[in-house]
């Protein structure tokens, strides 16, 4: 098998730190939220517990080990494991067609959060007097704020990305993920010491099952795939990366943790605060936009610190979330013969063009049957909740059942160096059934509930 030349991470430090990058972003503080608070709480998180270690985790080795074993972007390292046989490029096609997607609605996203560090910096943000609800929408609405904002975010990826992996992806990961927990802590103290502090974490931990059901539950399977960034791709790019000698299992079961903790934290940081306010915490994606000004506003003192830490630490968090998407694009398109330069800032152009139409076609309301649904929505949709179960079942369908078993255990021992004996039950069971069925069952259900 033709192995490609890569430069990758220095040490298993910084391919934690890297991955975990990758994984902790606007999913765990935007998105888990306000989808938590949907889907009844701690019901919600449950299950959402349950799919990240068994299934995402499951699937971060599985990328892992293929992007390892083959030093390939994901279109070309799935026929590279079968010595040809075109139809597994399918696979990673799927998946770059995904990350291009789901790039586009990140930078979008990612441009509003860094407009809200900018406004919470200057203090226009509590300037308004016509309410945070109408400030979003207006602003959002704006055909021109929010693209500039996003060009800007997007800039600030392209520059760590020429910088090259080691000395840009992974030196800012090392960087930004222990300030970003920091941060998160910081936040943390703060809501947890507002009177009425408790009744945010009964809502965070305690379960409501009447409001989760299969809608809840696919949410949950989408969401533990798109926070641990695997079902397209990415981490095969990053696994290509990793260093030799560095143990695939242990540094997946870090990155997992790291992942859980900043969602949960973030939970933390959150509800106690929304509560506290007498604030509804089931607003959507305009929780962090909307309601969290409010709750800022509300503390009367250090209202602009406590928003502008907030909004740098999701600003932060997206970014090497973002990076990592733009970096997968990049390294496809070098799998396939171009410098790395121009492959960059190819991609950078085309996600500026996409992500400006998306910005564009944002009205900020919630849609309640499929007519309503926008560009945005549709999106969202698709790259969120459904494509990413869809390559995420066919990369552990790859890896269970038509990748050589000999080359896994191979692979993830370090050539035999590790002891990984209980590899086998967990690979019968848990790769080759378990997480298949479970992806497969709750996709179709789940799509059958979207469709109506
Ligand atoms: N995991 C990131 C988040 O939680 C998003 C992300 C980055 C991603 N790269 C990805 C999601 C690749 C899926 C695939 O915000």
């Amino acid at each position: 098998m033709a192995k490609a030349q890569h430069n990758g991470f220095s040490n298993s430090f910084g391919v934690v730190m890297a991955a975990a990058g990758s994984a902790v972003g606007l999913g765990n503080i935007w998105r888990f939220p306000y989808i938590c608070g949907q889907y009844g709480g701690g019901a919600f998180l449950l299950v959402y517990l349950i799919f990240v270690f068994f299934i995402g985790m499951t699937l971060l080795m599985c990328e892992f080990s293929i992007g390892r074993r083959t030093r390939r972007a994901p279109v070309k390292a799935y026929p590279a494991l079968r010595g040809g046989g075109n139809g597994w490029k399918l696979i990673g096609v799927v998946g770059i067609v995904t990350c291009f997607m789901i790039l586009s609605i990140y930078l979008v996203i990612s441009g509003w959060t860094l407009n809200y560090f900018w406004e919470s910096l200057t203090g226009s943000l509590f300037g308004d007097s016509g309410g945070f609800d109408t400030h979003f929408t207006g602003f959002a609405a704006d055909s021109m704020r929010p693209v500039i904002f996003m060009l800007i975010f997007l800039l600030l990826g392209l520059v760590v990305i020429l910088c090259g992996v080691k000395n840009g992806i992974e030196s800012i990961s090392k960087l930004l993920m222990p300030l970003l927990l920091v941060l998160v802590l910081v936040l943390c103290v703060r809501s947890l010491t507002l009177p009425g502090a408790i009744k945010g974490l009964d809502y965070l931990f305690h379960p409501d099952f009447g409001k989760l059901g299969p809608q809840g539950v696919l949410a949950a399977l989408g969401q533990s795939l798109f926070s641990l960034s695997v079902g397209m791709g990415t981490m095969v790019v990053y696994g290509s990366y990793i260093p030799e000698k560095d143990n695939i299992l242990k540094s997946c079961v870090w990155i997992t943790v790291c992942d859980v903790a900043i969602a949960v934290l973030a939970g933390i940081a959150i509800f106690p605060a929304v509560f506290s306010c007498g604030l509804e915490p089931d607003k959507g994606a305009g929780l962090v936009y909307v309601v969290l000004p409010e709750v800022f506003h509300s503390f009367g003192f250090g209202t602009r610190l406590f928003a502008m830490l907030f909004f740098l630490l999701l600003s932060l968090a997206a970014l090497t979330s973002a990076i990592s998407l733009h970096e997968t694009l990049t390294a496809f398109l070098c799998d396939c013969g171009m410098k790395r330069v121009p492959a960059a800032v190819l991609v950078a152009v085309l996600e500026g063009a996409l992500a400006a139409a998306v910005a564009i076609t944002f009205t900020g309301e919630t849609p309640e049957t499929a007519a309503d649904r926008t560009f945005f929505d549709w999106m969202d949709y698709l790259t969120a909740t459904v494509l990413p179960p869809v390559c995420a079942l066919l990369t552990v369908l790859f890896f269970g059942w038509f990748m050589k078993k000999e080359d896994i255990v191979d692979e993830l021992s370090n050539h035999g160096k590790l002891k990984i004996g209980w590899f086998g039950v967990y690979y019968k069971v848990l790769v080759r059934w378990v997480a298949p069925v479970a992806l497969l069952l709750v996709l179709i259900l789940g799509m059958m509930g979207y469709i109506k």
